[in-house]
C-alpha cells in the first residue's frame, strides 16, 4: 500500500476493534488520533501504554452523541494535529434485549451512539476533505445490520442505517476524491462479543459462522488500512463483509 502519510481519526479507539484499527494505521505511518468518551478515566493511562509499545496515538475526549462535543473535538484535532483525512466511525455500543423488553432509553442510547455519531463526526470533516480533494470515511457497521439479530432491534436498525448513510454520502462526494464505505464485521473476539452469555455464543452464534471461530480485531483493521489507502480510490459506497462466511447463512 502507498506510503502517503495521513491524519486518521478513529472514534472509540481505546480497546476492541478501534484499538486494533489505531495500531494498524499507526504502523503504516499515519498520524492517528482516537476519541474516547469524556468519562473514561483510563484515557491517559491508555495513551501512555501505547507510547511504551511505540505507538504515538493521540487521544481526545469526545461524546460522539453530542454535536457540540464533536465540533469542539474535531476543531482541537485540526488545530493541534491537522485536518482529518481519514475518519473511521467506529464508536458503538450494544444494549441487547428482546423487543418486548426494549424501552425508549435503550433504543435511544444505541441510535445516538451508533448512528447519530456518524452525522456528528462526518459533518466536521467532510467539507474539508472535499476542498482538499482527498478523503476516506469508513463506517464500522455489523453483520447484524445486514441480517438482523435476536435481541438487537436497536443495534440492527442503527447499523443498517449506517450503510444507508454511506451509500447516500458516497454519491455526493464521489467526484471529489472522497470515498465513503461501510465495513460490516461479523462476530469478532472483542469485549462486546465476550459479553454475550456463553451458552448463547456457543449454541446459537458460533454454529452460524462457517469458519467456526470468532474473527480477530486485526483482520478488520487490515481492511480499514486498505480502504484508507490510495489504492482503494475506486471503492466507494460499498459494504464489505468480514464475517467468516456468516453472510451466507
Ligand atoms: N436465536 C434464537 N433464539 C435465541 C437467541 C438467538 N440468537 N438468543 C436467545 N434466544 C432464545 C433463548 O434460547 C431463549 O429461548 P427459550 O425461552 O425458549 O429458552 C429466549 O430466546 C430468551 O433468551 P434469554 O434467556 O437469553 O433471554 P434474556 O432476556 O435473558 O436475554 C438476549 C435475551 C439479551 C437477547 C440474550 O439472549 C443475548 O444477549 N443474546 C445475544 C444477542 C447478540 O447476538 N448480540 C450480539 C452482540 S455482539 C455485536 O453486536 C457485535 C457485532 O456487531 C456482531
Amino acid at each position: 500500500m502507498s506510503a502517503t502519510k495521513r491524519v486518521a481519526l478513529v472514534t472509540g479507539g481505546m480497546g476492541g476493534l478501534g484499538e486494533a484499527i489505531c495500531i494498524k494505521l499507526a504502523m503504516l505511518g499515519h498520524t492517528v488520533v482516537s476519541t474516547y468518551s469524556p468519562g473514561n478515566a483510563k484515557a491517559q493511562e491508555w495513551q501512555a501504554g501505547m507510547r511504551v509499545q511505540g505507538y504515538d496515538i493521540k487521544a481526545y475526549p469526545c461524546d460522539v452523541t453530542d454535536w457540540n462535543s464533536c465540533v469542539a473535538c474535531v476543531a482541537k484535532v485540526a488545530a493541534e494535529v491537522g485536518p482529518v483525512d481519514v475518519l473511521v466511525n467506529n464508536a458503538g455500543i450494544t444494549r441487547d434485549m428482546t423487543f418486548k423488553k426494549m424501552d425508549r432509553v435503550n433504543w435511544d442510547a444505541v441510535i445516538h451512539t451508533n448512528l447519530d455519531s456518524c452525522f456528528n463526526m462526518t459533518k466536521q470533516v467532510a467539507d474539508g476533505m472535499v476542498d482538499r480533494n482527498w478523503g476516506r470515511i469508513i463506517n464500522i457497521s455489523s453483520v447484524n445490520g445486514q441480517k438482523g439479530a435476536f435481541g438487537q432491534t436497536n443495534y440492527s436498525a442503527a447499523k443498517a442505517g449506517m450503510h444507508g448513510f454511506t451509500k447516500a454520502l458516497s454519491l455526493e462526494v464521489a467526484r471529489k476524491g472522497v470515498t465513503v464505505n461501510t465495513i460490516s464485521p461479523g462476530y469478532i473476539g472483542t469485549q462486546m462479543v465476550m459479553a454475550i452469555p456463553k451458552e448463547v455464543l456457543d449454541s446459537k452464534i458460533i454454529p452460524q459462522i462457517p469458519m467456526g471461530r470468532l474473527g480477530k480485531p486485526e483482520e478488520v483493521a487490515g481492511l480499514v488500512a486498505y480502504l484508507s489507502s490510495e489504492e482503494a480510490a475506486f471503492v466507494t459506497g460499498a459494504n464489505i463483509a468480514i464475517n467468516g462466511g456468516q453472510h451466507m447463512q
